[in-house]
């Protein structure tokens, strides 16, 4: 099988809407989120422009490649968003990733995870991230030790999937060396 093409990573755009209800309604991506059965593009179309608003502080990411036919396809998502209102927590983001069943295992996780990290630690001066994930979820949880995530508690029967409770492991990132304001050359 031909290598698959490396993947270009951009800001998502409300024109990303077909892609999201795609990848997010995906039978291995849906059941491993915390999204629901039946979504639709006009439900993404509205939370786009909900989280794309100016103003706000969520990244959305999008990792494109070729198709068979040289067209560009979306074939995962990514994001941060703040972990809440609270002044006290605004050094803290939230993570959530999502690539297309034909497209896992390519790489494309680990380069949306690259994109992600080099953001917070480099521009957003977000100096934790926070996720949550199932705790069968192998790969995904290799992924983010891969990146510098540690366990940091369970979550007993935190979510309803597929007709059974399930519990999620909390995984955090501290930033591995925050930037200092060096008085010294001031
Ligand atoms: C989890 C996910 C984001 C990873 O993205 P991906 O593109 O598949 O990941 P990559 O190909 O970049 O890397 C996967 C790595 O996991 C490894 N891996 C694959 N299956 C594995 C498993 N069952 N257990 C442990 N590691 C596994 C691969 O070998 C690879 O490691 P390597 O780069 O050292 O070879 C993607 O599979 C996905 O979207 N899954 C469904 C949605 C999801 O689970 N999102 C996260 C919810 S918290």
């Amino acid at each position: 099988m031909a290598t698959p093409a490396p993947v270009t990573i951009r800001r998502a755009t409300q024109a990303d809407a077909p892609a999201y209800a795609r990848i997010m309604g995906d039978p291995l991506v849906m059941p491993t989120l915390l999204q629901l059965p039946y979504t639709s593009e006009e439900a993404w179309r509205a939370r786009l422009a909900e989280t794309l608003a100016p103003g706000k502080a969520d990244l959305l990411l999008v990792a494109e490649r070729p198709d068979a036919r040289g067209a560009m396809e979306v074939v995962g998502t990514a994001g941060l968003h703040p972990a809440g209102p609270a002044v006290r927590r605004r050094h803290a983001m939230h993570l959530g990733i999502s690539v297309a069943g034909h497209a896992q295992g390519q790489g494309v996780g680990s380069a949306l995870m690259q994109a992600l990290c080099d953001y917070a630690d480099r521009w957003g001066h977000v100096l934790r991230l926070e996720l949550t994930v199932f705790v069968d979820n192998d790969r995904a949880i290799a992924l983010y030790q891969r990146f510098g995530f540690r366990h940091e508690g369970v979550h007993r029967g935190f979510a309803l999937r597929d007709g059974a409770y399930v519990d999620v492991i909390s995984m955090a990132r501290l930033h591995p060396a925050p930037p200092r304001i060096d008085t010294a050359l001031s």
